[in-house]
C-alpha cells in the first residue's frame, strides 16, 4: 500500500495498527473486515501488507509513533519498542513528496522535496517511478494507493480540468496554478493503474479529467473525505427524523480539535473545503433545506482528541418544538485507520476481481461519497452488506 502524507498522525497510526494486529499484538476492533460481515471473503491478510509512501516532512514513523504516545496516548509504550525494526524498515520507503500549489500553510510544512524544482511532467514522472520502484522492491503485484495529506485549499475549477486531454497539456506547460499535488497524486496512481482512496475533502483529485485516467485504466477508486465522526453521527441521525416526520428546522454543529490537522482548518483557505464536505448532507437526507451552521476552531491542548457538540431543534405533532443535543469526543486517528484499513483490503479485493470505477460499496465511509447521492448511513450500510454478499458468492 502506498500512503501520500505518510507521517501523518492517521498515516502512522494506521501502520503502527497493521504491524500491531499482523505481529498479533492488537485486536481487530474497529475493523469490519475482521467481523461476521466479511467472513468467507478471500482478503488480503493483514500480515501480508507492506507500506511506502510520500511525505513533505522529515522525520520518520518511530519518531511519529512517539510524539502520538506523548500527546494522545494511543500508541502504547510496549508497542514502540515491539515494532521498532518494522517501523524503521517502513521508514525507508517513504520518499519526497510535492508540494507544487499545495498554498501557504502546507507549504511550511515542506521539508522534504526534490532538491532542483522539477517541471509538473517530471515530478509526475518522478512520483509514478518511486511507487513503481517500490513494487518491483518488493515484489508486489497489486498496491492501493491512499490519499491522506493535509486538507489543500480549494482549486478553482475551469475547463482545463474538464478532459485529460486539457490537463495533460496544462502539465506539459507547466501550468503550475492548474493543480494541487493531490491531482498529481491522483493522477500517478491512475497512469500506473492503481486503485485510489482520497480521505481528505480536497476537491483538487477527482477532478473530470483524472476521473477520465482512472475510467480510462479501468481501475476502482473512492472518496472523498472520510466520515469518522460529528458527520458520521449526522448520517446515522438525521434519517431517524425522517423516519418520524418530525422536521428538523436547526441543525448547530461546532467541532474543536487540534493538532496538525487542527493547524491546516485553522487557515481559512483550507478550512472552507472541510466545511462544505460536513454542510452539505442534511438537507439532501432529509430532502428540504433547513437552517445549518458547521464550526471548527484549533484549540492546541485538545490533539488528535475532537469534541463536537451539536444542537438540533426539531418541529412535531402540533408543531411543537422540541430539542435533541450530543457530544462526540472521539480521537480522529483511532476512528479513521481502521476504515483505512477496511478500505485497502477491500480495494485490493475489488481490483483482483476485475471491478473498475466508483467504489460505491464503499461510500458509507465517506462525507462526499463518489457516484452515490444518497447519504443516509443505513442505507450506504446496505450497499457496502450487498456487495459482500455478491462477492462472497
Ligand atoms: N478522522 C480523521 O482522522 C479524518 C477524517 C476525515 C478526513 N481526514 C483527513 O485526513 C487527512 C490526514 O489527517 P491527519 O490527522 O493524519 O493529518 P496530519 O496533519 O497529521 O497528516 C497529514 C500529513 O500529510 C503530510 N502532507 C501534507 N501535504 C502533503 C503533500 N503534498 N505530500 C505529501 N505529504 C503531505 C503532512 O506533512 C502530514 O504528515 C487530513 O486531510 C484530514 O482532514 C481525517
Amino acid at each position: 500500500m502506498w500512503i501520500f502524507g505518510a507521517l501523518g498522525g492517521l498515516a502512522t497510526t494506521l501502520v503502527v495498527g497493521s504491524k500491531a494486529i499482523g505481529k498479533g499484538k492488537a485486536s481487530g476492533q474497529g475493523l469490519l473486515t475482521e467481523t461476521e460481515l466479511c467472513k468467507g471473503l478471500p482478503l488480503i491478510p493483514i500480515k501480508k501488507l507492506v507500506f511506502g509512501g510520500h511525505e513533505l516532512r522529515r522525520g520518520s514513523l518511530l519518531q511519529s509513533a512517539r510524539e502520538i504516545h506523548e500527546q494522545t496516548g494511543t500508541i502504547p509504550y510496549p508497542l514502540l519498542n515491539a515494532l521498532k525494526a518494522d517501523l524503521d524498515k517502513t521508514s525507508k520507503e517513504i520518499k519526497a513528496g510535492t508540494a507544487i500549489n499545495a498554498g501557504r500553510s502546507i507549504q511550511k510544512l515542506a521539508e522534504r522535496v526534490p532538491k532542483k524544482p522539477l517541471s509538473m511532467k517530471s515530478e509526475l514522472a518522478r512520483l509514478q517511478r518511486d511507487i513503481k520502484s517500490f513494487m518491483q522492491r518488493n515484489r508486489l503485484t497489486r498496491c492501493v494507493c491512499v490519499n491522506l495529506t493535509s486538507t489543500e485549499p480549494q482549486l478553482k475549477l475551469t475547463s482545463t480540468h474538464q478532459s485529460a486531454e486539457a490537463l495533460s497539456k496544462a502539465i506539459a506547460g507547466d501550468k503550475r496554478s492548474t493543480l494541487r499535488p493531490s491531482t498529481l497524486y491522483a493522477l500517478a496512481a491512475a497512469k500506473l493503474g492503481l486503485p485510489f482512496i482520497h480521505f481528505t475533502p480536497s476537491n483538487a483529485a477527482f477532478i473530470p479529467a483524472v476521473i477520465e485516467e482512472f475510467e480510462a485504466q479501468a481501475v476502482p477508486y473512492m472518496g472523498c473525505d472520510g466520515k469518522t465522526g460529528e458527520t458520521l453521527v449526522k448520517s446515522a441521525l438525521a434519517p431517524m427524523f425522517k423516519y418520524r416526520n418530525l422536521k428538523v428546522l436547526t441543525w448547530q454543529g461546532y467541532n474543536i480539535l487540534g493538532d496538525r490537522d487542527g493547524v491546516i482548518l485553522a487557515d481559512a483557505e483550507n478550512k472552507r473545503a472541510k466545511l462544505e464536505s460536513k454542510d452539505g448532507l442534511l438537507s439532501k437526507i432529509l430532502g428540504y433545506p433547513l437552517h445549518t451552521h458547521v464550526g471548527i476552531d484549533y484549540v492546541p491542548s485538545l490533539n488528535d482528541l475532537k469534541t463536537a457538540w451539536d444542537f438540533i431543534h426539531f418541529q412535531g405533532f402540533l408543531d411543537y418544538k422540541m430539542s435533541l443535543q450530543f457530544t462526540w469526543q472521539g480521537c480522529d486517528a483511532i476512528l479513521a485507520a481502521p476504515i483505512v484499513l477496511d478500505m485497502i483490503r477491500l480495494a485490493e479485493l475489488a481490483q483482483r476481481r476485475g471491478e473498475s470505477g466508483p467504489m460505491r460499496h464503499l461510500s458509507c465511509f465517506f462525507k462526499r461519497p463518489q457516484g452515490v447521492d444518497d447519504h443516509d448511513l443505513h442505507r450506504q450500510w446496505h450497499l457496502l452488506t450487498e456487495y459482500v454478499k455478491q462477492a462472497r458468492s
